[in-house]
C-alpha cells in the first residue's frame, strides 16, 4: 500500500554530522576493530552508567553473547517473557538451553515477577527481562527473585537505551544488558549492537566470544608486535565496523533530547488518550522513566481482536504505519514444534489481541501526532 504522508512507526533520523563521522571514518586507516569501536564502547558505557561496554554485530548477537559468557547450555532452562521480539527467546535457543515462558503484568505489559517465580526449577539457571517498548521492568523484584535462585540477570534492553528504574540508568541495572542499534531503535548504526556489565570476568568472555573464541584482536596484537594469538572457546564472528561504529558515535551526542523529545510525544498521546472507552496504555509506574521506543495501545472488549483488525486496517488506510508488538513468541511455529501450546501464559495472549504500537520516533511532528489520534478514534468510533 503507498500513500503521500505515510507516517511509519519508528524510522531513524541521520544528519549531516552523522554522514560526515562516517566519510571520515571510510577515509582512515581503520574500517574495523579500530578506534571508532572503542571509542563508541566508552562514550556508550559513560552514557548508560555502566563499567563495561562491547560492541557488536547485532542485538541478537548481544543476547546470544550473553547467553555464552554466562555459561548457559544444554539442559539449562532461561525464563523470558512471552511478549517480546523472538530474538529474547532464540538467544537461549542457539545455546541449547530451554525456554520457560513467563506471563506479562497486564497493567505494565512486563514480565511478571510471580510467574517468574512459579517456573524457577533446579535447572534455571537466568531470567531475561525484557524492556518492553522502552519501560524498565521490576528490577527490584527481578533482582530480590534472581539473588534468591542464585540466577543471572540478563536484560534485553534493546527498546531502552535512555530509560531508568529508580533514577539507575538501564544498562548499568542487571548482571549482563543486550541493546540493538536498527534503524527503528533509540540511535542506529545501520545493524549493531552493545553488551554491558559490571563484571571485568564477563565483559573478558564476551569479548573473546564476539572474535571466534580467541583471546586478542588484530589491533592489540598489532599494537604489541605479535602474531601470535589462542583460540580458548569456539566464537563468532560478531564485531561490529569502525563505519559503523563512527555512525552510532555521532547518534549517541543527539540521545538525550531524542529520548527527551519522545517522553513529549508520549505525554501528548496520554494526555489524549487516557480516558477512551476501550482502550488501556501502558503504565509507567512512578519508579521508572520509560525511553518510549514504542507507544503500545491496548484495545480492550469482548471482541478485542476484531477491533484490532478493524482498527489497523482503517489507519494502515489513512497511511498510519500502526504496527503489532508482539504476538507471544511461543505461537510462533518454531515453539509450537517444539510442544509449547496456546494457553501458556493467558495474560499475555489476552494482551496481544488487541496491541497496536502508534507511530513514534522523535522528530514525529505535532500535526503528525494529531493526525495519528485523529484516526485512532475515528476507527474506533467507526467500528
Ligand atoms: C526486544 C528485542 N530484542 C532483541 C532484538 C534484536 O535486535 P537486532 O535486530 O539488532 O538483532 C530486537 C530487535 O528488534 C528487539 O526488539
Amino acid at each position: 500500500m503507498t500513500h503521500d504522508n505515510f507516517i511509519p512507526y519508528g524510522r531513524q533520523i541521520i544528519d549531516d554530522a552523522d554522514i560526515q563521522a562516517v566519510v571520515e571514518t571510510l577515509r582512515s586507516s581503520w574500517l574495523t576493530t579500530g578506534p571508532q569501536v572503542s571509542a563508541f564502547e566508552s562514550e556508550f558505557a559513560a552514557y548508560v552508567g555502566a563499567t563495561h561496554a562491547v560492541a557488536v554485530a547485532n542485538g541478537t548477537a548481544a543476547l546470544h553473547l550473553a547467553m555464552l559468557a554466562a555459561g548457559i547450555g544444554p539442559g539449562d532452562e532461561v525464563v523470558v517473557p512471552a511478549i517480546t521480539f523472538v530474538a529474547s527467546a532464540n538467544a537461549a535457543r542457539y545455546v541449547g538451553a530451554d525456554v520457560r515462558f513467563a506471563d506479562i503484568d497486564p497493567a505494565t505489559l512486563l514480565i511478571d515477577v510471580n510467574s517468574a517465580s512459579e517456573l524457577i526449577t533446579e535447572r534455571t539457571k537466568a531470567i531475561v527481562s525484557v524492556d518492553y517498548a522502552g519501560m524498565p521492568c521490576d528490577y527490584g523484584g527481578l533482582r530480590e527473585l534472581a539473588s534468591k535462585h542464585g540466577l543471572l540477570l540478563i536484560e534485553d534492553a534493546c527498546h531502552a537505551p535512555g530509560a531508568t528504574y529508580n533514577e539507575t540508568a538501564v544498562g548499568a541495572i542487571a548482571d549482563i544488558t543486550a541493546f540493538s542499534f536498527h534503524p527503528v531503535k533509540h540511535l542506529t548504526t545501520g545493524e549493531g549492537g552493545m553488551v554491558t556489565t559490571e563484571s571485568e570476568e564477563l565483559a573478558a568472555r564476551l569479548r573473546t566470544f564476539r572474535s571466534h573464541g580467541i583471546t586478542s584482536d588484530f589491533r592489540r596484537r598489532e599494537e604489541s608486535g605479535t602474531w601470535e594469538y589462542d583460540q580458548v572457546e569456539l566464537g563468532f564472528n560478531y564485531r561490529i565496523a569502525d563505519i559503523n561504529c563512527a555512525l552510532g558515535r555521532s547518534q549517541l551526542t543527539k540521545q538525550r533530547e531524542w529520548v527527551e523529545s519522545r517522553r513529549e510525544i508520549a505525554d501528548r498521546y496520554r494526555s489524549v488518550l487516557d480516558d477512551i472507552p476501550n482502550v488501556l496504555l501502558q503504565e509507567e509506574p512512578a519508579d521508572r522513566r520509560s525511553a518510549w521506543h514504542l507507544f503500545p495501545i491496548r484495545i480492550v472488549g469482548d471482541d478485542a481482536s476484531t477491533l484490532r483488525r478493524d482498527v489497523f486496517n482503517a489507519m494502515r488506510n489513512d497511511g498510519i504505519g500502526v504496527n503489532v508488538h508482539y504476538r507471544p513468541v511461543y505461537l510462533n511455529s518454531y515453539y509450537a514444534n517444539l510442544g509449547y501450546q496456546a494457553g501458556l501464559c493467558p495474560i499475555a495472549e489476552r494482551a496481544y489481541e488487541g496491541l497496536l504500537s502508534l507511530p513514534m520516533w522523535p522528530g514525529l511532528e505535532e500535526s503528525a501526532q494529531d493526525r495519528v489520534v485523529k484516526s485512532l478514534l475515528s476507527a474506533l468510533n467507526a467500528a
